[in-house]
């Protein structure tokens, strides 16, 4: 049905409607000089009526409108389009990555870092199929999220955007996000297209820097970050945004061998390839793969991009016009994009609903959502050390809480949060806790002495001496250190050790001989091993979103039971960035070397994947596997008893790990298999199963081809480990 009304649409429209078709400007170009926030209604007639483009993006200024200013906004742009020949509509995009997260009013949850510590895809679905009713109560139909990115580099400035470092876990993540955004049907009033993003390698930099260049083998492309784009597909995501990024010397947006090749053809992506941010033109600019504008439209479409974002100006569409006219791209590409641009269009139903009726979005911003945040923020938290038991607080004990991150909702809401870099939080957010009042809230202000303690970045000696000599009248000390908000490449560092001005801190109240609970409000993992040793408790919260300080809160004295395991290796120096998933090289390998301390030392994250506390205890017992030898058809069993063994109920996530012991290339010590997050009341047991097929043991060879080799392997659950044999 779709496909006709798009072949027929097609069949009317001239070359430059298509070309404009493929073209995506952001809102703030069409803004009346001098004028934030008003249209310049010449320019955008222009834009719509003589450029025919086919989608725009970002928020309008001055930023975070209600759902009641997106709808005014969204209606002057469709009513232009209303005016044009053959009335497309044209598609809003907008980067809602943590909840509508750029509509004033909206559910924020945690980042996306913090939803893969919870390891429940549930909260994945369910927070995303709350991101898409807000989005489409603020008359957008297009979401660019899930992030799919697999960061190689922790100092990497949008790794808090990812899911962590585990393919797997990223893509049963990522899978879950597309399915709560897009639901059965995507073209009804509560659901949008969702954007995976950003194909692919753009989070392995060498440097850790944003854009900059990754050198990944195809075969590790295939074997993980593949996998993840391969799982959101099939998932039913309908685009895709390229990598900014280069690989071995080929900027994703030239390269018709991962575009065309792997995605559209190998993969079967029938969806809309979009690029990031004027990249078409960075193709030039920056990568010098190309000599001039003409030149980086040509090589870009032909490596498969079917829309541009943000070509800045109208040389995109004139461009390409002129390629088309002399023959140098194929109307065959031209018509492959814009076909599937219209399919989007018509599959969000945008022909018959662009423009939301409010009345039906009730539940915009209502407790329901809220509940469904704090709950998502509740079970990312992360306790990551609770040395004798110093967590949970007892509630009439006075306590000092002091550091940067403490007293500002930007730090728990971070980047493309109202706006890019996330600073306006305060201001939309007032009516949420950060974490002082949080603390405040729950055991009275009389019991809480605050003073910030030290900036996040600048030194300062009279700022640590205030909180020493607080800390005084405090039985224990909540110290926040973090990081500011940030995305792309305002948040670029060269050092991934927490900033001076916090240790210093840190270490000077560490002096008093009080229990410090340090709670970590960071997008990356900041290195903490200069004072660490030194902390009684350690709780990661991410960047855990509205909800985040009252979850806080209620786990520091144990209303709610911490339950998230961390999903990257916690590095200790930086030096050692190996993930969890490493080679027997890179750690403890064989017995041989298990004695060589020089050897042991050179593989001990901080914190390794996986890691996260309770205030209950679990027991693993019984692991047992259907069959202890397979053959290459064979599906095999796996059960594990988990019981309760404390005095509170909890929620624990279940990890299976598999091992591989010998393979044709080098196996990984450990990699994780499946999970599974369950509640236990105290005493209680369950048996958690678990079946693996053959693609679980296989790995891609030499040959870029995936295999399993016949041999032993090992699979592990909590305590638990057991053998089989592949035949
Ligand atoms: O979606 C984003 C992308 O992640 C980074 N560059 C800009 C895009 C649109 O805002």
């Amino acid at each position: 049905e779709i496909d006709k009304k798009v072949s027929e649409l097609l069949a009317k429209m001239t070359l430059e409607e298509k070309v404009g078709q493929m073209t995506q400007m952001t809102v703030t170009n069409f803004e009346a000089k001098g004028q934030p926030g008003v249209f310049d209604m010449v320019k955008l007639k222009e834009a719509i009526q003589n450029y025919h483009i086919g989608s725009m993006l970002n928020v309008p200024n001055p930023g975070a409108p209600t759902i009641q200013r997106w709808k005014e906004v969204i209606t002057t742009i469709n009513n232009e389009a209303n005016k044009t020949r053959l009335k497309i509509p044209v598609l809003y995009g907008i980067d809602a990555i943590h909840g509508s997260s750029y509509t004033a009013g909206a559910t924020l949850f945690p980042q996306q870092i913090g939803i893969a510590a919870t390891f429940n895809t549930e909260i994945a679905k369910r927070g995303s199929e709350i991101s898409a009713y807000e989005t489409r109560a603020s008359s957008i139909p297009w979401v660019f999220s899930p992030d799919l990115d697999l960061p190689r580099n922790p100092s990497w400035s949008r790794m808090w955007e990812s899911f962590g470092e585990d393919a797997y876990l990223s893509s049963q993540m990522g899978a879950a996000m597309v399915a709560g955004f897009e639901g059965n049907d995507v073209g009804s009033k509560y659901h949008v297209a969702s954007c995976m993003k950003h194909f692919i390698g753009y989070g392995s930099t060498t440097t850790g820097k944003d854009r900059t260049p990754s050198i990944i083998p195809e075969r590790v492309l295939r074997q993980f970050d593949l996998t993840i784009y391969q799982a959101a597909i099939k998932a039913g995501s309908k685009s895709i945004m390229i990598s900014s990024g280069e690989i071995n010397g080929t900027p994703v947006h030239a390269s018709k061998h991962l575009v065309t090749d792997i995605l559209k053809n190998e993969l079967g992506f029938q969806g809309v390839v979009v690029t990031d941010w004027k990249d078409i033109i960075y193709l030039y600019t920056r990568h010098k793969v190309a000599e001039n504008n003409r030149d980086a439209v040509r090589i870009s479409v032909m490596a498969g991009i079917d829309m541009s974002m943000v070509p800045e100006d109208y040389t995109f569409y004139t461009d390409l016009l002129d390629l088309v006219n002399k023959g140098e791209v194929p109307m065959s590409r031209i018509d492959d994009a814009v076909a599937r641009i219209l399919r989007m269009k018509y599959e969000v139903n945008l022909f018959q609903n662009n423009i939301a009726d409010l009345k039906d979005y009730p539940k915009f911003g209502s407790q329901e959502f809220i509940d469904v945040a704090y709950n998502a923020a509740a079970e990312s938290i992360t306790l990551l050390k609770n040395t004798a038991a110093v967590l949970p607080l007892n509630k009439s004990e006075k306590i000092l809480v002091t550091g940067p991150t403490a007293n500002s909702m930007k730090y728990l809401n971070g980047g493309w949060s109202y706006n890019w870099q996330g600073e306006n939080s305060d201001k939309y957010a007032a009516d949420k806790s950060t974490v002082l009042e949080a603390l405040e809230n729950k055991i009275g202000k009389q019991n809480v002495l605050y003073t910030a303690g030290a900036d996040l970045e600048k030194e300062n000696e009279d700022e640590i001496q205030k909180a020493v000599a607080l800390a005084k009248d405090a039985s224990k000390i909540i110290l926040c250190l973090g990081e500011k908000n940030y995305t792309e490449t305002p948040g670029d560092i060269s050092n991934l050790y927490l900033s001076k001005s916090q240790i210093n801190l840190a270490l000077a109240l560490s002096k008093l001989n009080k229990p410090i609970i340090l709670v970590l409000n960071e997008g990356r993992p900041r290195i903490i091993s200069d004072f660490e040793d030194k902390m009684n408790a350690v709780v990661q919260c991410y960047l855990p979103g509205n909800e985040g300080a009252r979850a806080l809160a209620d786990i520091l004295y144990g209303d709610v039971n911490p339950s998230g395991r961390i999903p990257y290796n916690y590095p200790r120096y930086t030096n050692s960035l190996e993930k969890y998933n490493r080679k027997y090289t890179e750690s403890l390998g064989d017995e041989e070397q298990n004695n060589d301390a020089q050897y042991q030392k050179s593989y001990s994250p901080q914190y390794e994947f996986g890691t996260g506390l309770s205030y209950t205890t679990f027991e693993y017992s019984n692991l047992a596997i259907d069959k202890s030898e397979i053959n290459h058809t064979d599906a095999i069993t796996v059960t594990v008893d988990v019981k309760n063994t404390g005095k509170r109920a909890g929620k624990e996530a279940v990890l299976l790990y598999l091992s591989d012991k010998v393979a044709s290339i080098t196996p990984e010590v450990k990699a994780l298999k499946r999970f599974e997050k369950i509640n236990l009341e105290p005493n209680q047991t369950k048996t958690v199963t678990f079946t693996l097929n053959q693609k679980d043991l296989q790995f891609v060879g030499e040959d870029l081809k995936w295999v399993a080799e016949n041999g032993t392997f090992n699979i592990q659950i909590g305590t638990q480990n057991k053998n089989f044999v592949l035949k």
